[in-house]
């Protein structure tokens, strides 16, 4: 069979890349070597943990939330298997859903692991052993990713007492002591699914802050705000051992700054020390692209691989590993695919961390305005000084909008609340448009919102807020 397009890789940049491919009218095959589509995100990524995210947190107010709100509940009762069991049939739900567009777009869909044979040729190879070669003009690859452990140790991660995230999603019971290695973004969101079910949650990081790439203002912030929910850190501490034992498992780390070794015990370890792009079996090498010098596949500024007709999106290039940065590269690459022109503007890409209260922000932060010699203003808003945050008592956190201390116009904004992952859209869209801080400030928003707390926020950096 021959096709325009063969994308390899089945996640948020392969499908969504092979749809907006096939919209364009191009003859478009997917390869997927998983069962079922949707990858890492959908499978084992960000819809499974944001379903235990969502229901771990309506289990804790039901335990603390509700009565301050006069609503008085009897103690909730944890049923795992059930919170489980709402988890899969979410993510059943999203990958059929995937593969109902794959229908729905005529997009051939091939189960089987792809090796790529050179500019033009994909051979697949399914689960009985059969194999078919494709011919194609251009082949995506979108691969993605997976995870890296911990670099220079040698680490058994079995999925049962020591874990990734993906066996973190699917805990048979509620450990007693999870230690946590890495306070990244995974780290923080399981971490605090756990803490929030029962478990004692230690969370040991090799840097001196917890979130590492977040304004830092916002990153001590949310760690006081975790401690208060019985997570503990233990930071500038570097794990440098990771072991089973009879009764679970037990961590050794030792002060970043020099210091003798410390060990906790605990019945389960997550390993979350970041990911690493997946690139086995593909056949690169053989094929002649290139990689970087952390694994990744070395792309110019249109997505193209060193060699012509082979192109790379997702975790597996460089950029940040998020499944609407993939997404994004997809679209855009099909449109220069079909002719069009494709773009993704890099420096508007927000990140989100999901946990209560979420933290989310777009564009630069203060240390990287700082380092770049950028002048700027800061506007600030706290959540307690908020109508509706006080009226749902969700007063914690605060906005921050950083301003061109010349032009006005906005570089950065940063979230810590409740709701922080949807209102950094706003933000994101002003900035996409090269808006300034009063242009922010004097759109109307609606009273009374969450919201608000980032058109103040602007007002601050432009001017003087109103309500504080
Ligand atoms: P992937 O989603 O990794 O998909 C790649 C696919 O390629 C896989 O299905 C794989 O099986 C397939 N494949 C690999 N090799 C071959 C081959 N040779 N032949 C055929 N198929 C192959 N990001 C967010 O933006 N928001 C979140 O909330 C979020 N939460 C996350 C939570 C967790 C626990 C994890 C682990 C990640 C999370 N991420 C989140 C990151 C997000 O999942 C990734 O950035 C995203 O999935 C990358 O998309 P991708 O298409 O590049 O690769
Ligand atoms: P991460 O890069 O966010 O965090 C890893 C942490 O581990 C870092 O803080 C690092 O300093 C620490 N670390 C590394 N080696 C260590 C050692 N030896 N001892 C102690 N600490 C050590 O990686 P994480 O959390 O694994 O996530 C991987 C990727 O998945 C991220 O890049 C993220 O983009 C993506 N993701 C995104 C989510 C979202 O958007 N909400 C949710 C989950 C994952």
């Amino acid at each position: 069979m021959s096709y325009d397009v063969v994308v390899i890789g089945a996640g948020p940049g392969g499908y969504v890349a092979a749809i907006k491919a096939a919209q364009l009218g191009l003859k478009t095959a997917i390869v997927e070597k998983r069962d079922t589509l949707g990858g890492t995100c959908l499978n084992v990524g960000c819809i499974p943990s944001k379903a235990l995210l969502y229901a771990s947190e309506i289990f804790a107010s039901a335990q603390h939330g509700f009565e301050a709100l006069g609503v008085s509940v009897s103690k909730p009762k944890l049923d795992l298997a059930g919170m489980m069991a709402h988890k899969q049939k979410t993510v059943d739900g999203n990958t059929s859903g995937v593969a109902f567009l794959m229908k729905k777009n005529k997009i051939d869909t091939i189960y089987g692991t792809a090796k790529i044979l050179g500019a033009g040729k994909v051979e697949v190879a399914a689960k009985d052993g059969s194999k078919q070669t494709l011919e194609t003009k251009n082949i995506i690859i979108a691969t993605g990713s997976d995870v890296a452990g911990i670099p220079g140790l040698k680490i058994d991660i079995d999925e049962k007492v020591i874990v990734s995230s993906t066996g973190a999603l699917s805990l048979a019971k509620v450990p007693q002591h999870m230690v946590v290695v890495g306070a990244g973004v995974i780290g923080s969101e399981l971490g605090s699914v756990w803490s929030r079910l029962g478990a004692k949650v230690t969370v040991v990081e090799f840097l001196d802050k917890v979130l590492g790439p977040m304004d830092g203002e916002v990153s001590k912030q949310f760690q006081k705000l975790m401690e208060k929910q019985g997570i503990e850190y233990k930071l500038g501490a570097k794990v440098t051992g990771v072991e089973k034992t009879a009764s679970g498992a037990k961590v050794t780390f030792e002060p970043v700054k020099g210091g003798s070794a410390e060990t906790l015990e605990a019945d389960i370890v997550l390993v979350a020390t970041g990911r690493r792009p997946y690139t086995e079996g593909l056949g690169l090498k053989e094929a002649g692209v290139t990689l970087d010098e952390r694994g990744r596949v070395n792309i110019d500024s249109h997505w193209q691989t060193n060699i012509a007709g082979i192109y790379a999106i997702g975790d597996v290039v460089k950029g940040p590993m998020l499944a609407h940065k993939a997404e994004d590269e997809g679209v855009a690459l099909a449109e220069i695919l079909a002719g069009q022109k494709g773009h993704v503007n890099y420096d508007v890409i927000p990140s989100v961390v999901y946990t209560e209260p979420e933290v989310a922000s777009v564009g630069k932060t203060e240390e990287e305005l700082k380092a770049a010699g950028i002048e700027y203003r800061v506007g600030k808003f706290p959540f307690s000084a908020n109508g509706r945050a006080r009226a749902m008592l969700k007063t914690d956190g605060f906005v921050k909008i950083l301003a061109c201390a010349k032009t006005d116009k906005v570089l950065g904004g940063h979230i810590l609340g409740f709701g922080a992952g949807e209102m950094i859209h706003e933000i994101a869209v002003l900035m996409e448009f090269g808006g300034s801080s009063e242009d922010l400030a004097r759109t109307c928003h609606a009273h009374p919102t969450m919201s608000e707390a980032v058109k103040e926020a602007a007002l601050a950096a432009f001017s003087k807020p109103i309500n504080m």
